[in-house]
């Protein structure tokens, strides 16, 4: 589309008008039947965390009887069908969910792969505060006690937790988003000494995984250096 011209040659700002016309009733349209996404607020500088509850329904089941498997880790990277599809025999309900997660996903974060990681935890990994070295992260429990984590301002004390109710979708800034922007600190329950299983799912973004490892590996050098 060439706007410069119209706004040059009497004809042109014809075109020129009609081109607005025509993107602006393109943008109410999808306005109408696209909303924007509200995992869109994860951009914002002062928002960390974005929590979407759901209600699991059909899915508990499934996600019961596959957790009942724990320990395990599945892990699969591609296109969100064909990541969806790598993470092997699941559940067909679970598979499809996983899929749709990662689909959307991909479209917020504006990457044409993502990496998934679906795992039945049994244990007391990662229940230290922590804060994630990705941009973006999306996790959410199927099964059992989901994900802790500190509100903004608070200080990162285990008397500050609080729990992401399972099912719910959940996106933690981390590290390697903006320097400027608020991480979300967070911790997986202790699986283990609470003597429950969880089944959780995580979706990354690989290839700004990969620079920020690489970027912070650099960073370590660097200081290192005499
Ligand atoms: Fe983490």
């Amino acid at each position: 589309m060439d706007y410069a011209g119209g706004t040059a040659h009497g004809d042109g700002i014809h075109k020129g008008g009609v081109l607005m016309a025509s993107l602006a009733k393109q943008v109410a349209v999808a306005a109408r039947f696209d909303p924007p996404d509200q995992w869109e607020a994860i951009r914002k500088e002062g928002c960390p965390l974005v929590i979407e509850p759901r209600d699991l329904a059909g899915l508990a089941g499934f996600a019961r009887g596959l957790a009942s498997k724990a320990p395990f880790e599945l892990g699969a990277e591609g296109t969100a069908i064909a990541a969806a599809a790598g993470l092997g025999a699941l559940p067909l309900p679970l598979r499809d969910d996983i899929r749709q997660l990662a689909t959307r996903f991909a479209a917020l974060m504006a990457v044409p792969t993502v990496r998934l990681r679906l795992e039945g935890i049994v244990g007391n990994a990662c229940r230290k505060i922590h804060s994630d070295n990705v941009d973006v992260r999306l996790i959410t429990t199927y099964a059992g006690p989901g994900t802790d984590y500190i509100p903004l301002g608070a200080e990162p004390d285990e008397a500050n937790l609080r729990r992401i109710p399972t099912g719910s979708l959940a996106l933690f800034k981390g590290r390697a988003f903006n320097r400027a922007h608020a991480v979300c600190l967070h911790r997986s329950p202790p699986a283990a000494d609470m003597a429950v299983t969880r089944l959780v799912l995580v979706i990354d973004t690989p290839l700004r995984a990969e620079l920020a490892e690489l970027f912070a590996r650099q960073a370590v050098t660097e200081a290192h250096k005499p």
